[in-house]
């Protein structure tokens, strides 16, 4: 196989970065009045504006051209067509199939996916209704109040971060919480308050072997049948999602209180999936619903719009290009407001256990940077925090600003002063301030020349950081789906052109193996020698502290 470094494409684009790589943007946009209709496009209710990227019209034209000779059109339609691209664990990867409301066959092993894929769907909407309508019950009659989700990575970032999103669309009296962390305190702190009476536990786990999972689900459980007593009433407050119906059964959850879904559906691409049952309940099926339709129209996007025009596919090239070009080591995602705040962390999973890899498809070692470190929080915040770095410091961060032109909650003029923050953040950004320009407004404000000379260099803005903005009308279920669908065929695209398996997660694994050797011997007499010097001696010390 070619690696991407020696393709034709990839060598052009390197000779290209030497000869634009120190134009500003500033010239781009002074010497061509047309930049923003040439590099912005839409998909359905999303605009992306990539106008403010230090790129040129023969970038994106080398860009592409990199993506055809990577053969991103052949994987993408392997993706769609169910082959098990995911070859280290055996597995397709399909998604996609969860959200394919056009409900057009899809075949794994030469079996249609769909009639599955609705039967559950159609399971879901039955229980979320009854829980919706109080015609689900606790073991005392009373309708349920509160939904806990106990889940961690995909079985917790999805759901948590969707319905932080939606919460505009939730009811005040059926709330959702989330507990993930093996952590005490945090199911501790989430039961705090809880009624065992009125409140559902959703276990949700893929493997349904997840230590954290299953300690929470545990504590949970005995904390409910300290007041419940009888075990016979576990079956109507706590009900499992997973693909492992005998460790589901294991665990005392009847298999009729369980919610499938398949080893295809990868953790992090699940939320799509009976892992969405919390957002289902919380913010009601038919804006799931609402949610997958916008997924969907995002799916056809991505597999039917030509490269030059296919957002998740513009927006993966341009992070190769900063990060295979120019070095750039991380990406920020600047969602504005405050209700996507989780998406930064959810992206997080979803972009870093996919391409945070270093070798390819053959298991060769790469010679080139992978998956970037994603970041970010919410805008405003960020500005009061991390933003003086994007602005002033040495490395070039490109950056994803997100926002929606109207707000649930109109107050006085607040929505317009957050959309009028990114507008300064994205222009402070690409614009900057230049010396002459410092010195002229010191000038101005009667700054003497000593002054001028000691603090002007302080308050230059080098500007030239690149951004993207995501911009939808309003912020609703189906431009939700658009959002998170358009991130994860961004993935894809990227983790296809450095010619990785992006769907499989050995390190994750490893960790996982180690804490389960590790745990008994927190509790072993003696002192612990099986590890390595450190490692043996913390373990030492903490257990010369730990209380009896
Ligand atoms: O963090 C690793 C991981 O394997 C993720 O890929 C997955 O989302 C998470 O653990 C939870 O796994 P499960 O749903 O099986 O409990």
């Amino acid at each position: 196989m070619t690696r991407p470094t020696e393709l034709p494409a990839w060598k052009a684009l390197q000779a290209h970065q030497a000869d634009i790589g120190a134009l500003h943007m500033r010239e781009m946009f002074s010497s061509d009045g047309e930049r923003f209709e040439r590099f912005t496009l839409r998909a359905g209710e999303l605009f992306l504006d990539y106008s403010k990227n230090r790129v040129t019209d023969e970038t994106m034209k080398l860009l592409i051209q990199l993506a055809r000779e990577s053969g991103l059109e052949e994987w993408r339609e392997k993706m769609f067509a169910g082959e098990k691209i995911n070859f280290t664990e055996g597995r397709a990867v399909l998604h996609t199939a969860l959200r394919n409301r056009s409900n057009s066959p899809i075949f794994v092993d030469g079996e249609d996916v769909m009639p599955e894929v609705n039967a559950v769907l159609k399971r879901m909407e039955k229980f979320s209704r009854a829980v919706r309508k109080g015609d689900w019950t606790g073991y005392t009659g009373k309708a349920i109040t509160d939904v806990v989700n106990i889940g961690v990575g995909g079985s917790d970032l999805g759901p948590k971060m969707v319905c932080e999103a939606l919460a505009s669309y939730a009811r005040a009296d059926l709330r959702a919480h989330f507990v993930s962390n093996v952590a005490p305190s945090d199911i501790i702190s989430t039961l705090k308050g809880l009624d065992p009476e009125t409140t559902l536990f959703i276990v949700a786990s893929k493997t349904f072997t997840t230590q954290e999972t299953m300690a929470n689900a545990h504590t949970a459980r005995e904390w409910f049948l300290a007041k419940a007593r009888d075990e016979g009433h576990v079956a109507r407050h706590f009900v499992a999602v997973s693909t492992n119906l005998k460790a589901v059964s294991a665990f005392g959850i009847a298999p009729e209180n369980m919610f499938e879904f398949w080893d295809w559906v990868g953790g992090r691409y699940s939320l799509w999936s009976s892992i969405g049952l919390s957002i289902a309940v919380h913010v009601g099926f038919d804006h799931f619903e609402k949610m997958l339709e916008g997924a969907h129209a995002m799916d056809r996007h991505f597999h039917e719009a030509p490269l030059k025009c296919n957002m998740p596919v513009i927006m993966a090239l341009l992070g190769i290009w900063y990060a295979n070009f120019f070095g750039a080591e991380s990406q920020a995602v600047l969602p504005y407001g405050t209700r996507l705040r989780s998406l930064p962390a959810y992206l997080q999973q979803a972009d870093m256990e996919s391409n945070g890899k270093s070798v390819d498809r053959d298991g060769q070692a790469v010679d080139y940077a992978t998956g970037a470190v994603l970041w970010g929080g919410n805008g405003t915040n960020g500005q009061h925090a991390f933003f003086e770095l994007m602005h002033q410091g040495t490395r070039l961060i490109p950056a994803d600003f997100i926002i929606a032109a109207n707000t649930h909650n109109p107050v006085r003029d607040q929505h317009a002063m957050l959309l009028a923050n990114m507008f300064a953040q994205t222009r402070a950004l690409m614009w900057g301030r230049q010396l002459d320009e410092v010195e002229a407004e010191m000038r101005a404000q009667g700054a003497d020349d000593s002054t001028i000379a000691m603090l002007a260099p302080h308050k230059v803005i080098p500007g030239n950081k690149p951004s993207n903005t995501i911009l939808m009308r309003d912020h609703t279920p189906y431009t939700l789906g658009m959002l998170v669908a358009l991130y994860e065929h961004k993935i894809f695209c990227q983790g296809i052109l450095w010619r990785l398996n992006s769907f499989d997660q050995w390190g994750v694994e490893l960790g996982k193996q180690m804490a389960s050797s590790i745990l008994p011997r927190l509790s072993e007499e003696g002192a612990v020698t099986a590890y390595d010097g450190s490692t043996n001696a913390l373990i030492n010390m903490v257990k010369g502290m730990m209380h009896p």
